[in-house]
C-alpha cells in the first residue's frame, strides 16, 4: 500500500515536471543560460561564447551577489530584457550646490553606450529631469546623427511653498525629452544666481530616467538628500535595442537575418538604425530562434481572446463560432436564440393587458393564427433549405418514387422525442436513433449533426441514390423528413451493428466462421456490385468500408452510408469530382487523378475482404507498435509468399488454406495500385461466389489439384441453364486467377 502511494506520488511530480518543461518555451539558445537572478535572458541577449547574437548582446551574470546581477559588456547593469528595450539601473546624478556668493562643489554624470552597439537612449521611455530652484540643466550628447546635440530645461522657484508635490512643469522640477538615436550624453548646469533661493534649495540636480518613475516632492529641494537616497538605490533608465545598421530590407538578403522562426515578422528600428523580429499575428515566443514562433492557443484564454460561443484553435488564429441554432457574432456578445419565437405575443400581451376582456379572447385566436402561420412558413423556409426543393423536383421527374416523407410531428413521436437511451450511435457526421413506426416496425433515423451546406447536399444525394435502389444487401431507405432545422432520414433498422465493430469491437476475441466472412464478403461485392451495374446508370458507393457495412439479424451484409455516392454522368469523359474516401480505404489513384471510378469502390473492398481474413484494421499498429496500412503490408507479405503470418489464426487452419490463398488473390487484385489491374465488382462477386460454394465441398480439402472433377461435380448440383451460365463464369475466374499469377 505505502509502495504505491509513494509510486504514485513520484509519478505526479514526473508528469507535473514534464507539463512544466512542455509549456515553457525556449527563449535561449538550446544549452544557454536563460536567467541570471531574477533577469531572463531571452536570445539575441546570451551568457557565454556562442549564446548570444555577436552584435552587441553578450550578458555577463555576475553571481558574486546574493541574487545575481546582470550587465551588459559595457557593465551597464541590466534589469529587465523586453521585445525592444531593456530596463537598465543607473546610480550618477549630475549636480552642483552653492552658498550666498558661488557654487561650492559639483560633479558631471555621463552615460557612454558605445561599447555596446544595439543600445541607445530611448526617446520615448525616459525624460532628462532637473530639479532645483534657479536651475538650468543642460544635456549634452552624441549619436548616430545627433553629434554634438545640446538641450536645455529650466526650472526656478520664489518661495519654498511655490513648487507643487507631484507636478514637474518647471516650479523646482522640469522635464524635457531627448533626441533619437543617442548613446553617449553628459549633464551639466548654466550659471544662475542663486542668492535668493540657496537657504531652501542649496543644490540643482540633473538625470536622465525613465518617465514616469519620478514622482516630483518639495522635500527634494532641501539639502542633500535627493543625491543621498538615489546615488544608493539607483534608477531606471530604459534603453531600446535593435539588431544594428542594417534595414529590414536589406537584412533580409543577408545570412546573418536574425529572425529565425519561420512565422516571424521583421520591423525597423524606431530609435537608431537596425531592425527587431516579432512573432506574427497568432503566434508568441522568440522570434530570433529557429521555430521559436508557436502558434497561440486562443482558446484557452478567454480573458486575451473572447468567445461567447463554440471556439475552436487554428494556426494563426481561432474560429468562434454561435452554437448551431443561435445567431450573433460570437467573437464580441453572447450568441442569441434563433428564431425568436414570440415577438409579436410579447407586444400583444402588454395591450391586452389595458385592454378589454372580450379583446383578450379575440386578441387570443389571432395570435395562435399568426403563430400557426409563421410555424409552417419557418418549416417550408427549412424544407427548401434542406433540399426539399431539389426533392420536389425529383419526385415530379419521377426519379424517387419510394420514399415517405415524415413530418416534424412524426419523428418526434417515432423516437420519443430524440430520447437518449434511443440513440445507436454517433459519428463525425450525425447521431443515428432507433424509431419504432405505428406498426411497431424498428427503423434507424439519421439526424445530421450541423447544418452546412454540402451536408444538405449529401443528404439528398443520398435520398436520391438509395430511393432509386432495391437490393437485399443494402439498406433499405424508407423515408425523409426535411422541414426540420437539421435533414433527417430514415432507413430499416439492421439490428447487428456495424462489420467494423463485429471485427474489432469489443468481442474481437469470440470466434467468427470462415462461413459467414465469406458470405459478408459476397453480399456485400453483391450489393457493390448491383450499383455499379444494375441500375439506369452506374452509382458509386465512394466510401466503402467495414463501418459502413452494417449486420442485420442472421448477421448478412448491408451496405449503407450513400453520403459519399455519385451517380455516373452519361458523358464518362468529363467525369471529375473532389474524393472524400476513408483513410486507408482510399484508391491511391484518387490522390493523384481525384477522379472517382467504380474502381476505386474495388479498391475499398478489397480492404475490407483484407480486414475479413486477417481480422486488422485498415490502419493498424503491429507489435513493434508501428502505425501500418492493411492494404500495403497485406499485398507485400502476400508478395513474400507468407500469407500464414498475417491472416487471423481462428480461420487459418489447415485445411482450407488452399481456399484462403484464392480469397487473398482476389483481395491483392482488388489492391492493384494500377485501375486496370482490378477487377470488375462483378468479376469479384462472381470469384467470391464460387469460393463459398467451394467452401461448402469437401473437394478443396481432398484433392485440390484436380479442378476438372470439381467442375464436373459442380454442375451436377445445378439446372441446367445454370450450369452453362456457371461454368463460363467459373472458366473466367480461372483464367482472372491465372492472370493475377
Ligand atoms: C528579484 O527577486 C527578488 C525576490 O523575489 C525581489 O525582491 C527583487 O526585487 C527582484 N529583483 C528584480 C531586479 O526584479
Ligand atoms: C559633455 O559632452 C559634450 C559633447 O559630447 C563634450 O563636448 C563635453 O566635453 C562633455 N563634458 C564633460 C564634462 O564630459
Ligand atoms: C464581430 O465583432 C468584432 C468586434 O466588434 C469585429 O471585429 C468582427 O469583425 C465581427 N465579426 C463579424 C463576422 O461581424
Amino acid at each position: 500500500m505505502q509502495h504505491q502511494v509513494y509510486v504514485m506520488m513520484i509519478l505526479q511530480v514526473f508528469i507535473l515536471l514534464l507539463l512544466g518543461t512542455a509549456s515553457a518555451a525556449n527563449i535561449s539558445l538550446p544549452g544557454c543560460q536563460d536567467k541570471c537572478g531574477n533577469v531572463s535572458i531571452p536570445y539575441p541577449f546570451g551568457v557565454g561564447a556562442g549564446c548570444y547574437l555577436d552584435a552587441g548582446f553578450e550578458i555577463i551574470c555576475d553571481d558574486s551577489y546574493p541574487t545575481p546581477k546582470a550587465f551588459t559588456n559595457g557593465n551597464t547593469q541590466v534589469d529587465e530584457i523586453l521585445p525592444d528595450h531593456v530596463r537598465a539601473h543607473y546610480w550618477y546624478i549630475s549636480y552642483q550646490c552653492y552658498d550666498e556668493t558661488d557654487w561650492t562643489n559639483a560633479s558631471t554624470a555621463w552615460f557612454n553606450l558605445t561599447q555596446v552597439p544595439a543600445f541607445r537612449f530611448s526617446d520615448t521611455r525616459n525624460k532628462f529631469t532637473a530639479i532645483g530652484c534657479a536651475t538650468l540643466a543642460y544635456i549634452f550628447g552624441n549619436g548616430g546623427r545627433v553629434n554634438g546635440y545640446t538641450s536645455g530645461c529650466l526650472s526656478f522657484c520664489n518661495t519654498p511653498g511655490s513648487a507643487t508635490n507631484g507636478s514637474c512643469s518647471g516650479m523646482g522640477c522640469c522635464q524635457t525629452s531627448i533626441p533619437k538615436d543617442l548613446f553617449y550624453f553628459n549633464v551639466s548646469f548654466g550659471g544662475y544666481n542663486h542668492s535668493d533661493v540657496w537657504e531652501f534649495s542649496p543644490c540643482s540636480y540633473g538625470l536622465l530616467v525613465e518617465q514616469d518613475w519620478y514622482n516630483f516632492t518639495a522635500s527634494d529641494l532641501s539639502g542633500f538628500d535627493f543625491y543621498h537616497k538615489n546615488n544608493i538605490t539607483g534608477f531606471p533608465v530604459v534603453l531600446d535595442w535593435a539588431i544594428r545598421d542594417m534595414s529590414c530590407s536589406e537584412a533580409k538578403l543577408q545570412t546573418g537575418y536574425a529572425c529565425r522562426s519561420e512565422k516571424s515578422d521583421c520591423y525597423d528600428s524606431t530609435n537608431g538604425p537596425g531592425y527587431l523580429c516579432k512573432c506574427s499575428g497568432g503566434y508568441e515566443g522568440n522570434p530570433y530562434l529557429e521555430h521559436g514562433c508557436t502558434d497561440i492557443d486562443e482558446c484557452r484564454d478567454p480573458d486575451l481572446y473572447p468567445c461567447f460561443g463554440n471556439c475552436t484553435n487554428k494556426p494563426g488564429g481561432y474560429d468562434c463560432k454561435c452554437p448551431p441554432g443561435t445567431q450573433g457574432n460570437a467573437t464580441y456578445e453572447r450568441c442569441s436564440k434563433i428564431p425568436e419565437k414570440f415577438p409579436l405575443a410579447a407586444k400583444l400581451s402588454v395591450g391586452i393587458s389595458a385592454g378589454v376582456i372580450i379583446m383578450l379572447s379575440l386578441s387570443c385566436l389571432l395570435i395562435i393564427k399568426l403563430q400557426k402561420r409563421k410555424y409552417l412558413r419557418e418549416k417550408d423556409d427549412y424544407f427548401k433549405q434542406n433540399g426539399g426543393l431539389i426533392l420536389y423536383e425529383r419526385l415530379r421527374a419521377r426519379q424517387v418514387e419510394t420514399v415517405r416523407v415524415f413530418t416534424e410531428k412524426e419523428l418526434e413521436k417515432v423516437t420519443n422525442n430524440f430520447a437518449n437511451e434511443r440513440i445507436l450511435g454517433a459519428g463525425g457526421r450525425g447521431t443515428v436513433y432507433k424509431g419504432i413506426l405505428e406498426n411497431s416496425r424498428e427503423v434507424a433515423i439519421k439526424r445530421s449533426k450541423e447544418v452546412d451546406e454540402s451536408q444538405k447536399d449529401e443528404f439528398v444525394n443520398e435520398i436520391i441514390i438509395l430511393s432509386q435502389i432495391n437490393h437485399r444487401s443494402i439498406v433499405k431507405l424508407l423515408g425523409c423528413c426535411l422541414e426540420v432545422e437539421v435533414p433527417v432520414l430514415i432507413y430499416e433498422f439492421v439490428p447487428n451493428g456495424t462489420l467494423f465493430d463485429f471485427l474489432h469491437g469489443k468481442n474481437r476475441t469470440s470466434a467468427i466462421p470462415l462461413d459467414i466472412r465469406l458470405e459478408i464478403a459476397t453480399d456485400s461485392a453483391n450489393a457493390l456490385s448491383y450499383l455499379h451495374s444494375s441500375t439506369e446508370r452506374s452509382i458509386i458507393h465512394g466510401d466503402v468500408k467495414s463501418l459502413n457495412i452494417l449486420l442485420d439479424a442472421n448477421y448478412k451484409a448491408k451496405v449503407s452510408d450513400f453520403g459519399a455516392s455519385t451517380l455516373v454522368p452519361l458523358d464518362k469523359d468529363q467525369f471529375v469530382m473532389l474524393v472524400q474516401g476513408t483513410r486507408g480505404y482510399l484508391d491511391p489513384e484518387c490522390l493523384t487523378t481525384q477522379q472517382l471510378t467504380e474502381k476505386s469502390d474495388v479498391y475499398s473492398f478489397g480492404v475490407v475482404l483484407t480486414e475479413l481474413i486477417t481480422r486488422k484494421q485498415a490502419i493498424y499498429t503491429d507489435g513493434s507498435n508501428e502505425t501500418k496500412c492493411l492494404a500495403f503490408s497485406f499485398v507485400s507479405m502476400m508478395d513474400q509468399g507468407r500469407l500464414r503470418d498475417i491472416l487471423d489464426d481462428q480461420i487459418a487452419d489447415e485445411g482450407v488454406m488452399e481456399l484462403l490463398q484464392e480469397v487473398a488473390e482476389l483481395a491483392v487484385r482488388c489492391l492493384s495500385v494500377k485501375r486496370e489491374e482490378r477487377p470488375t465488382m462483378k468479376e469479384v462477386a462472381d470469384g467470391l461466389h464460387v469460393l463459398t460454394r467451394s467452401k461448402h465441398h469437401p473437394w478443396s480439402q481432398k484433392n485440390p489439384e484436380e479442378t476438372e472433377s470439381l467442375l464436373g461435380e459442380m454442375s451436377t448440383h445445378t439446372t441446367a441453364s445454370d450450369s452453362t451460365a456457371y461454368n463460363s463464369m467459373v472458366n473466367r475466374l480461372v483464367l482472372n486467377i491465372d492472370d493475377g499469377r
